[in-house]
């Protein structure tokens, strides 16, 4: 009869020794890679099937502001609203921009970011072609050098 009770008191020291393993675990550092380490190369290799063209950065565009839902998280303007927990990346950081490949941004659309907030997006609100495509989209919206890192 113990069982449930056994169960949670089991969750909430989970939950206190993962907080408790470092605030890095919640809030890694913007520019750590979110794809695990064992795939990172693969993963960074991998390009868009597509060519860069106005229409599909309009298309992606279209995703960011419409069924993607990724205004509701990242903001107009890509630098990303208040909310609890881990913030939403401010997607204009021109360093943030240089260190990550699309390839490792679509793994975070079809995976999320674990730990975060950010959730799976290709394959539950939107293809993996919009995803591209979107992933063009906010390849446009990267600020001038040195400006919004302090944002992140
Ligand atoms: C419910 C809120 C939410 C929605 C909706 C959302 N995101 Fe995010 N996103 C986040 C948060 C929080 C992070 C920060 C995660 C992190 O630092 O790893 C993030 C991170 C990211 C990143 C950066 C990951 C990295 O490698 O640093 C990209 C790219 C991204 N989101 C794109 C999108 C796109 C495109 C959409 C819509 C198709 C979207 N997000 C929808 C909350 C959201």
């Amino acid at each position: 009869m113990s069982k449930p009770g056994t169960k949670f008191i089991l969750s909430v020291i989970a939950i206190f020794l993962w907080l408790g393993s470092g605030a890095h675990a919640f809030h890694p550092d913007v520019y750590t890679p979110r794809v695990p380490k064992e795939q990172l190369e693969e993963i960074q290799e991998i390009e868009s099937p597509y060519e860069t063209t106005a229409e599909r950065i309009e298309l992606g565009r279209e995703i960011f502001f419409g069924k993607g839902l990724c205004v509701t998280c990242h903001s107009k303007n890509g630098e990303g609203v208040q909310m609890p927990g881990h913030a939403p990346r401010n997607l204009t950081d021109p360093k943030w921009q240089d260190v990550r490949t699309d390839g490792e941004l679509m793994w975070v659309l079809k995976n999320g970011s674990p730990g975060t907030g950010m959730p799976q997006r290709v394959g539950k609100d939107i293809t993996e072609e919009e995803g591209w495509n979107v992933i063009q989209f906010i390849r446009t919206i990267r600020a001038p050098e040195g400006r919004a890192a302090e944002i992140n």
